[in-house]
């Protein structure tokens, strides 16, 4: 697995831990925490870059690779629109370099973390899998681009491939010891429970003029979990000789700013300000997510829909990590 130290693959790993399987990490550590691999997972890690060709092949060489998750990325959508070079280079060229090395090693199992941002503007919602593919930044691109190189490896080298395209992964596991900590923080729930510890003054709300129904964008948030037990599922189907696909994976219920900042008060019991600044160019009002298809083909249920027990279990995390 690729970005296991991060916070979405860190939750993958150890739901596959639990389902039984081995799991080697390459990751390198630009944004993920080697703290929690060794001391939660227990995972084995190599530390280094899916743009290390030599590091690939000797992996390959050397180990025995049923499948490869792909969950290395950059992901900080301002940053793509300054420093695209960096998006292009790590999300498009570092992974053209792994799905080589795997051609070469004859593994031909791939899962991959596409995203929403893929769709850009939505046309009509709930999103579904067959709504047009127009990114409004690069870091959206990139994962266009990898999803269209994946398609030409599956006719050209027989590499088939599970995308999943989340909409916003949120929450912590359970347990309280795996959570979400990127540095900077872009995301909402994130950034509204540092605000809950006082660790930030306040938080910004941007944009309250938009044709919601509380005048905030609404957006889809995902628990972190559901998103690991989907990838075991989405594996699974690649083992059992399943085609290339893609698959939506989201809550399927949008949630405004505002609730999750009302949520965040009742779970936390704690004061958080609030800020109402203007409109960020290129947010949508609402981007909402269909899994239908998730749920019939891969058989996935998500169990933590509930936007309070999404903020609870972050919130039992962040007052272990950052409290
Ligand atoms: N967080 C979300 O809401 C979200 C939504 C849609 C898609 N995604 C995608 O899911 C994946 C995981 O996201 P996340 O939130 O866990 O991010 P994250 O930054 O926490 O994890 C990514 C990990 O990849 C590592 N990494 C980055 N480039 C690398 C490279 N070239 N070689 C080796 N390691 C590298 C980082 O050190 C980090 O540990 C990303 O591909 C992201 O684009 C995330």
């Amino acid at each position: 697995m690729t970005g296991g130290a991060g916070y979405i693959g860190s939750h993958a790993v150890f739901a596959l831990q639990q389902a039984g399987y081995n799991v080697l990490i390459l990751d390198n550590l630009v944004y993920g925490h080697k703290d929690l691999v060794d001391q939660v997972l227990k995972a084995e890690l190599i530390e280094g870059s899916t743009l290390d060709q030599a590091l690939l092949k000797s992996i390959f060489n050397q180990r025995q690779i049923d499948a490869v998750m792909h969950f290395a990325a950059y992901t900080y959508v301002g940053e793509s629109v300054t420093n695209p070079s960096k998006y292009y280079e790590s999300n498009v060229v570092g992974t053209l370099r792994l799905l080589d090395a795997m051609v070469e090693a004859g593994v031909k199992n791939f899962v991959f973390s596409s995203t929403c941002a893929t769709y850009g503007m939505p046309q009509a919602l709930p999103i579904t899998e067959t709504h047009p593919q127009n990114p409004i930044n690069p870091y959206g691109m990139t994962k266009l681009m990898v999803e269209h190189i994946l398609t030409d490896y599956d006719k050209a080298y027989d590499l088939r491939s599970v995308r999943f395209r989340y909409f916003n992964a949120a929450g912590a596991h359970p347990d309280g010891l795996l959570g979400e900590d990127h540095n900077p923080e872009s995301h909402l729930i994130p950034l509204v429970l540092q605000t809950a510890l006082g660790l930030r003054e306040s938080i910004s709300i941007f944009g309250t003029d938009y044709p919601t129904p509380d005048g905030t964008c609404v957006r889809d948030y995902i628990h972190v979990c559901d998103l690991a037990d989907a990838h075991i599922l989405g594996l699974e189907y690649l083992l059992n000789g399943g085609e290339s696909t893609v698959f939506n994976l989201g809550n399927g219920n949008g949630f405004s700013v505002r609730e999750v900042i009302d949520a965040a008060v009742r779970v936390t019991g704690r004061t958080i300000p609030v800020v109402e600044t203007g409109r960020r160019p290129g947010d949508s009002s609402e981007l909402v997510g269909s899994s239908q298809r998730a749920r019939e083909v891969l058989g996935w249920n998500p169990k933590y829909s509930d936007i309070d027990t999404i903020l609870a279990h972050a919130w039992q995390w962040h007052q272990h990590r950052h409290g």
